[in-house]
């Protein structure tokens, strides 16, 4: 068993990944840092010399390789979700935690941050808002959401797994159009 932390910048999947892998006893593993050094350079050096779609596609291959690790917790980059089908593949790696952070944290996280090419430049407020409006209905398609709020990351990690271990998928019924589902056909 795997589990994914997705979420936005900042939003503390690392810090929460870091803590959860070693209280369940799993490894660590951050997509961001695991790409960085594969390619021997920073992300903003990826986005600014082969453009975002390569970054993007870079996490579409490993999340394929991701699928033959078990017992691992990931953190992953906040942006991973908008490549289209990513969700799924996500899942296909493990149960998908959503860390779900509020706005201002957000903010305070990221004001002085260098690092992050998609929140350089311009107003930071106004970047991060349309980014979550876009991404909120992403980020909300994951098996758990967990609210960050007011808590320490010691606390989400102790939700993480409380909620993770436990978790199983509901089987995905598939009902054609004016079939019964199998559940209602049986007598
Ligand atoms: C990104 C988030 C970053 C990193 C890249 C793009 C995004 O990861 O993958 O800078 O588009 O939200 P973090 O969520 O770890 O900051």
């Amino acid at each position: 068993m795997n589990i994914v932390l997705i979420g936005f910048m900042a939003s503390g999947k690392t810090s929460v990944g870091r803590r959860a892998a070693k209280r369940l006893g799993f490894r660590f593993m951050d997509t961001d840092h695991f790409i960085e050094s594969e390619q021997g350079c920073a992300i903003s050096e990826i986005f600014e010399t082969r453009g975002e779609p390569a970054f993007r596609a870079m996490e579409s291959a490993l999340l394929q390789r991701l699928k033959r690790l078990d017992n691992y917790v990931l953190a992953t980059g906040g942006g991973i979700v908008t490549t289209p089908g990513s969700m799924e593949r996500l899942k296909d790696v493990g149960v998908v935690v959503f860390l779900k952070a509020d706005l201002e944290d957000i903010l305070r996280r990221l004001e002085n941050d260098k690092r992050r090419p998609k929140v350089q430049g311009g107003d930071l407020r106004t970047k991060v808002t349309a980014l979550l409006g876009e991404r909120l209905p992403l980020y909300e398609e994951a098996d758990i959401v967990i609210e960050t709020i007011g808590k320490t990351p010691n606390q989400v990690a102790g939700e993480v797994l409380r909620l993770a271990t436990g978790f199983r998928r509901p089987a995905h019924t598939v009902t054609l159009m004016g079939e019964p589902s199998p559940r209602e056909a049986q007598p």
